[in-house]
């Protein structure tokens, strides 16, 4: 497939963790997926930020594969978009250690994923666990992108990496173009089932607090049925009822609902009714995606060759930058 000169360029990345959860889907994958087409679309699983935790070799090797089956699962396509692993195109790495030096400790200091994340992992707060912001926008400038869908919690991240950006373009004209992030109308912050006032996230250690996208329909079931709520016993979206609140935005999400529409539907039905059905929105939605995921492993050699192609294609639209930063900064060719 040709570059689109006349499309914009559109990157974001996910981490190969394992566990891809209905937050990751509603707040990324889902969007990524629907406007993949309408852009010049990369995306990245992101493997060398996860290895700024602690890594089990053989359980991170599976976690890829199976993280890039659940992308093209969820509808990426690699014949309309760009999808590859981030360490299989080196000018990843290379461009993330030349914009550490326009990165300040300040400002890395004051991320708050760097803070949660030392909190976390105590016993291993590493140089790249510092540094990850570095290497997020070596992913983004990399290859110009103009728009990040993201979810919430990666704001600070797109942020920072305007502001090397704009250090860089200052210093040396311009080079790098300023992303915008975007996040979806409903959805850019789902929380966790059991505990609504923290984002649902892959790494908490419960998981009934996380729907993850491979879930088997009565494990989604079970986990919605144990959410936690309130006890008004009446579906209304209220910041002082944060659990009802979050399910009403899944099920808003997924059925495409305003809140007095979601609000009406449940007008006298109790908690039990409304939990079936956001439950089975969930179901329904993920249930393809769990179908393709199981075909799509049975056929590693596929899987391997669309990540190499991928990579292959990454790496084309990589160079033009990669080569112009070097210039600029008074690296010899
Ligand atoms: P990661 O792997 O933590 O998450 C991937 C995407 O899922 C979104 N997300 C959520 N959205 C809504 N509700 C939630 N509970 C929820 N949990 C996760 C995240 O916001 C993200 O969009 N640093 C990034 C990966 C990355 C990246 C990039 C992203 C690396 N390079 C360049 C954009 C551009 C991360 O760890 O995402």
């Amino acid at each position: 497939m040709a570059a689109d000169k006349s499309k914009q360029v559109m990157f974001s990345g996910i981490q190969p963790s394992g566990i891809f959860t209905l937050g990751n889907y509603l707040g990324a994958v889902r969007n990524w997926s629907v406007m993949q087409s309408d852009f010049d679309s990369l995306f990245c699983l992101v493997d060398l930020h996860a290895i700024t935790v602690r890594q089990d070799p053989a359980t991170l090797r599976e976690n890829i594969m199976r993280g890039f089956a659940v992308l093209m699962a969820c509808g990426l396509d690699p014949e309309r978009c760009t999808l590859f692993v981030q360490s299989h195109v080196p000018a990843h790495s290379q461009l993330s250690w030349l914009l550490g030096a326009y990165a300040q400790f300040g400002e890395l200091s004051r991320m708050t994923q760097f803070k949660d994340k030392s909190q976390r992992y105590a016993d291993n707060i590493n140089a790249a666990l510092f540094t990850y912001p570095v290497l997020m926008a070596a992913d983004i400038l990399l290859y110009q992108a103009e728009l990040v869908p993201v979810g919430i919690d990666q704001k600070q991240h797109v942020e920072l990496t305007r502001d090397i950006a704009t250090r860089f373009n200052g210093i040396y004209g311009d080079t790098f173009t300023l992303p915008d992030v975007y996040f979806p109308k409903v959805g850019a912050k789902i929380m966790s089932l059991l505990d609504p006032t923290k984002k649902m996230s892959k790494s908490d250690d419960n998981p009934g607090s996380y729907v993850a996208v491979l879930d088997e329909p009565d494990v989604i079931i079970k986990k919605f049925r144990r959410a936690v709520t309130d006890s008004e016993a009446r579906v209304r979206f209220s910041p002082d009822k944060p659990g009802v609140s979050n399910l009403m935005t899944i099920y808003a999400a997924l059925t495409e609902r305003d809140m007095a529409a979601i609000e009406a539907e449940f007008e006298g039905k109790g908690y039990g009714d409304f939990k079936q059905a956001v439950a089975e929105a969930v179901v329904e939605t993920l249930r393809p995606v769990r179908r393709r995921f199981l075909d799509l492993m049975e056929n590693p050699d596929y899987l391997l060759e669309c990540c190499h192609k991928g990579a292959e294609k990454a790496a084309k639209k990589a160079e033009p930058t990669l080569k112009l930063v070097t210039e600029r900064i008074g690296l010899i060719g």
